[in-house]
């Protein structure tokens, strides 16, 4: 019983395992963002957010819409830049996040650059 209990409680938390951010392999944490603190790749950022993010993430990220998680918190504008590099490259086909490896690199920094800016 205390087995079958020890099982469901697992199984519980794998299915709720953490946020996406928190899959991102360590090693990625060290990586810098090249346009940080950029006024010009702030505000590209922000039009490509709107763009490619604002479907799911809502109108500035502050809302989720359906799955999607806002993105307006401390979690996300104090993350590591390039673990957030690394769920844009990545994303998570399960979890319904598009991988955006599509985009060219500097596109990818400059909403990076507007997400670990602190609103
Ligand atoms: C088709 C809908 C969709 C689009 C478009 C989308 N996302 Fe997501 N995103 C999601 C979903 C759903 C999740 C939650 C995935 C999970 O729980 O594993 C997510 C998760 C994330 C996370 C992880 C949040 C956390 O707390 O771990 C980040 C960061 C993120 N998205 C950023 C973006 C950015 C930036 C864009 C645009 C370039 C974008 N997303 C476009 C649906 C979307």
């Amino acid at each position: 019983m205390k087995m079958l209990y020890a099982c469901l409680v697992l199984a519980a938390a794998f299915a709720h395992a953490g946020s996406l951010l928190e899959e991102a392999p360590a090693r990625t944490g060290s990586f810098s963002n090249p346009l940080e603190g950029q006024e010009r790749a702030l505000r590209a950022g922000a039009k490509l957010f709107a763009r490619e993010c604002a479907s799911c993430h809502g109108n500035n990220a502050a809302g989720g819409v359906g799955t999607a998680p806002p993105l307006r918190h401390a979690g996300v504008y104090k993350a590591a830049p390039g673990k957030l590099f690394w769920v844009l490259r990545n994303g998570s086909l399960r979890h319904g996040m598009p991988s955006f490896a599509h985009l060219p690199e500097p596109q990818r920094w400059q909403i990076i650059t507007w997400l670990t800016t602190a609103p």
